[in-house]
């Protein structure tokens, strides 16, 4: 019974060495996933296409890999993307109209700061 804390404990850093491992190896993913986690992106996007919403709709919002193919080649499409991660997208001039079952993203500048936002929209254009 006394030493059942300590298992758990034990576990614990075993489970964080284990997660901890392989994000080394793949650059700033981790950081990243971290980041779009805590800023509450993800409970509207996955990052893998295919993925659905609530009730098995289309997911809320575009998968970001999906985003990554839309824009690519796009120079300006960091700057613009950024700026609607921040303020949020128009309902009537929606990106995704029949592809999500959001009508639009609400702004996220109460969860993100504009530095943040610019790198994860960094990151998500480069995934493959
Ligand atoms: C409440 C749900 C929700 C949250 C939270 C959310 N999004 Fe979105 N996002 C959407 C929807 C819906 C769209 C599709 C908008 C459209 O059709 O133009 C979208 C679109 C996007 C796009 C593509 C925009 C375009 O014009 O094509 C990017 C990039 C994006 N989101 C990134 C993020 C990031 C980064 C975060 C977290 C800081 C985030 N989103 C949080 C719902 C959300």
């Amino acid at each position: 019974m006394l030493r059942t804390p300590h298992l758990i404990a034990l576990s614990t850093g075993l489970a964080a060495a284990l997660v901890a491992g392989p994000a080394l190896a793949a650059g700033n993913d981790d950081a990243m996933l971290k980041l779009a986690n805590t800023s509450g992106c993800l409970t509207c996007h996955h990052i893998e296409p295919g993925g659905k919403g609530p009730d098995g709709l289309a997911p809320i919002g575009p998968a970001w890999k999906d985003v990554a193919v839309k824009y690519k080649g796009q120079k300006e499409a960091q700057k613009t993307l950024t700026a609607t991660v921040m303020a949020g997208s128009n309902p009537y001039e929606s990106h995704w109209k029949g592809k999500v079952s959001g009508l639009a993203m609400p702004p996220n500048k109460v969860a993100i700061t504009e530095a943040d936002a610019s790198r994860l929209v960094g990151w998500i254009l480069q995934l493959k």
